[in-house]
């Protein structure tokens, strides 16, 4: 296997054979092989830095009702919350003296914040941070409306394509959601400008060694800035609870193999990482992440934005978030800087 392995980081591409037989046949001494290799080219573009950004969950409602996501329409065991400009303000305000200088407004997709209120927002955090990156996770819109949110200062977004595989698609996601609709969303927003992330879950019920190559090879084609992937963890009030959780090593091994496919992205180590394993985040990182995401969002409203069971950071310490991950990185030999973190080719 570790042909292959030196295959993928010469080529930064293997045939869609080459990857099954990369996901389905790694023994521990494979993983630790891909995990020095990436480490190692992580190190050589970005040093032992690490990326912040900060997750402002600023409403839980939701018009979707996709099968596997906790705050779906259809969960009625959920109190919904909605944050006004003034509070989403106040978490940048906080942010920002903590050092975070990338604030991630993320959401349901909730109607109630009109185009015109989000341009609202984004421009106030634009005028009162200009230093700062804002990226959107808000989900799937047109493109005028992308461009006009781009337009008011918005830099980033992330999207998660969720599955490549048009019929897997549909076993996650109600037949209004169409995969083609999410890929077209991604491909504007790179024509925008915006810095885009697509991503997807590892180990989603119904999901393929063969679906996962077809997210790699959409994910190569894409060559996006950012790319987000973590386990699926099933929560108890969706159609999809009763299914496993992904798999902490399957999880690691794609990361370390997207760091040798696209060695300038920022990958986070991402909380569902985190929530799997209480190193998940740390194990990420060694193998090829290079961004934490802590959460901004008011304490109050951490437990509500439930996308799986027990995920982490949502209790009254969760206000130490950001000491707690410095210490967890500065044990494992990183540092978190404060800075934007964008996007650079530093490598061609
Ligand atoms: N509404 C926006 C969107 O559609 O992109 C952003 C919010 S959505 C909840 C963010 C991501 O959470 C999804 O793209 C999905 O991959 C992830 N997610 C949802 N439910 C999950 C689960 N049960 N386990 C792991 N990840 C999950
Ligand atoms: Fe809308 Fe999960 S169903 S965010």
């Amino acid at each position: 296997m570790k042909e292959l392995i030196d295959k993928l980081q010469a080529e930064r591409i293997l045939t869609k054979d080459e990857f099954v037989t990369l996901l389905t046949s790694f023994t521990d001494e494979d993983s630790r092989y891909l995990f020095s290799k990436a480490r190692a080219l992580t190190d050589e573009l970005f040093g032992k830095k690490i990326y912040l950004r900060g997750v402002i969950e600023f409403t839980n409602y939701c018009r979707n009702d996709c099968f596997y996501c906790g705050i779906r329409k259809s969960n009625r065991n959920l109190e919904r919350y909605r944050l006004k400009k003034e509070e989403i303000l106040a978490c940048c305000e906080n942010g920002y003296k903590l050092g975070f200088r990338t604030f991630v407004l993320q959401g349901g997709e909730d109607p109630w914040y009109s185009l015109d209120k989000m341009i609202d927002i984004v421009s106030s955090i634009r005028k009162a941070y200009p230093d700062c990156a804002i990226t959107l996770s808000i989900g799937e819109k047109k493109f005028e409306e992308y461009e006009q949110l781009f337009q008011a200062g918005a830099n980033r977004y992330l999207l998660r394509h969720e599955t490549a595989d048009f019929n897997h698609y549909q076993k996650l996601h109600p037949p209004n959601l169409k995969a083609e609709n999410r890929q077209r969303c991604l491909r504007d927003l790179k024509k925008i400008g915006y810095q885009v992330g697509p991503g997807f879950m590892v180990g989603s019920p119904y999901q393929t060694p063969e679906n996962i190559v077809e997210d790699l090879l959409f994910i190569k084609e894409l060559d996006p800035h950012m790319v987000g992937i973590g386990p699926f963890i099933p929560h108890k009030d969706t159609p999809l609870a009763p299914f496993p959780q992904g798999s902490l090593e399957l999880t690691l091994i794609l990361l370390g193999i997207l760091r040798l496919m696209l060695p300038n992205a920022m990958i986070p180590a991402t909380t569902a990482l985190g929530t799997v394993h209480s190193k998940g985040r740390e194990l990420g990182i060694l193998a090829g992440a290079n961004v934490v995401m802590p959460n901004l969002s008011p304490v109050e409203v951490r437990d509500k934005y439930s996308l799986y069971d027990n995920k982490i950071c949502t209790g009254e310490e969760a206000a130490e978030c950001r000491f707690c991950l410095e210490n967890r990185i500065k044990g494992i030999g990183y540092e978190i800087v404060v800075d934007r973190g964008d996007y650079r080719r530093i490598v061609q």
